[in-house]
C-alpha cells in the first residue's frame, strides 16, 4: 500500500527535476562541447594531434584518426642530430617532433580509456594545460605543445575544450612515450 501511495509523488519529483535541473544541464554541456569544437578549430589542435595522410592533393588530416595523436603503427628511424641552424624536425604526419628537447609524440586526445584521455577528469585536463605538467602533477610537457599560450585561456574555455574532446570518436592508439635527449638515438651526420 505504502509503495503505491509514494510512487506518484516520486514520479512527479523526478519529472520536475528533469524539467528544472537535468534538461538545462544537458543543454549546458552540449553548449560547452560546441564551444570546445570551435576552440579546437581555431587553436589548431588538429595540426599536431590529427595525423596527416598523403593524398593526390598533398597531405590532409586523416579524419578517421581525428585527434588520436601519433599513429602507433608508424615506426620512425632515429632522429637527425639537433645541431646547426636547423635544430628541429617533424615527421610527415606532423605528430612526431625531434629537437633539443628530445623526441615528442602528439598525445591521443580521444576519450579511449587506455590509450586516450578516457580516464582524465576535467580538473586534470585544466591543470595540465595550466601548469604544463602531465596530468597537472607529473613530468613537464615538452615542445612543440603550445601550453604556454593555451594556459592563458579562461577556465570556462579549457572546460569547453575538455567537454568537446569527450564527444569525439574514441580511437585506440597507444602513442609512444616521450624520449628525452639522453634516451634519444640520433642519426650520425
Ligand atoms: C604544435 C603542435 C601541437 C599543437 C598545435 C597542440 N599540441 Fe597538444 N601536444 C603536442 C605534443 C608534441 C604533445 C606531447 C608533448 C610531450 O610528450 O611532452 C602534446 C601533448 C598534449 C597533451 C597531453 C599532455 C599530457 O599530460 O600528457 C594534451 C592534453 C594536449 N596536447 C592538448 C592539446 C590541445 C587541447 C590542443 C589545442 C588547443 C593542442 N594540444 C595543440 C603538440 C601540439
Amino acid at each position: 500500500m505504502r509503495k503505491i501511495a509514494v510512487a506518484p509523488v516520486t514520479l512527479v519529483a523526478v519529472a520536475v527535476a528533469a524539467v528544472l535541473g537535468a534538461a538545462p544541464n544537458v543543454e549546458a554541456s552540449s553548449a560547452a562541447a560546441a564551444r570546445g569544437k570551435y576552440l579546437v578549430a581555431i587553436m589548431g589542435c588538429n595540426d599536431c594531434h590529427t595525423p596527416l595522410k598523403m593524398t593526390e592533393k598533398g597531405p590532409v588530416p586523416d579524419e578517421t584518426r581525428l585527434l588520436s595523436g601519433h599513429p602507433q603503427d608508424m615506426k620512425l628511424p632515429a632522429a637527425p642530430a639537433a645541431n646547426g641552424p636547423w635544430v628541429w624536425h617533424g615527421a610527415a604526419t606532423n605528430t612526431a617532433f625531434a629537437g633539443p628537447w628530445g623526441v615528442t609524440y602528439a598525445a591521443n586526445l580521444t576519450p579511449d580509456t587506455n590509450t586516450g584521455i578516457g580516464i582524465w577528469t576535467e580538473e586534470m585536463f585544466v591543470k595540465t594545460i595550466r601548469t604544463g605538467k602531465h596530468w597537472g602533477v607529473a613530468r613537464e610537457i615538452q615542445p612543440p605543445m603550445p601550453w604556454p599560450a593555451y594556459r592563458n585561456a579562461t577556465d570556462q574555455d579549457l572546460k569547453a575544450l575538455y567537454a568537446y574532446l569527450r564527444t569525439v570518436k574514441p580511437v585506440k592508439n597507444l602513442v609512444p612515450d616521450y624520449a628525452p635527449p639522453s634516451e634519444t638515438k640520433l642519426a650520425s651526420r
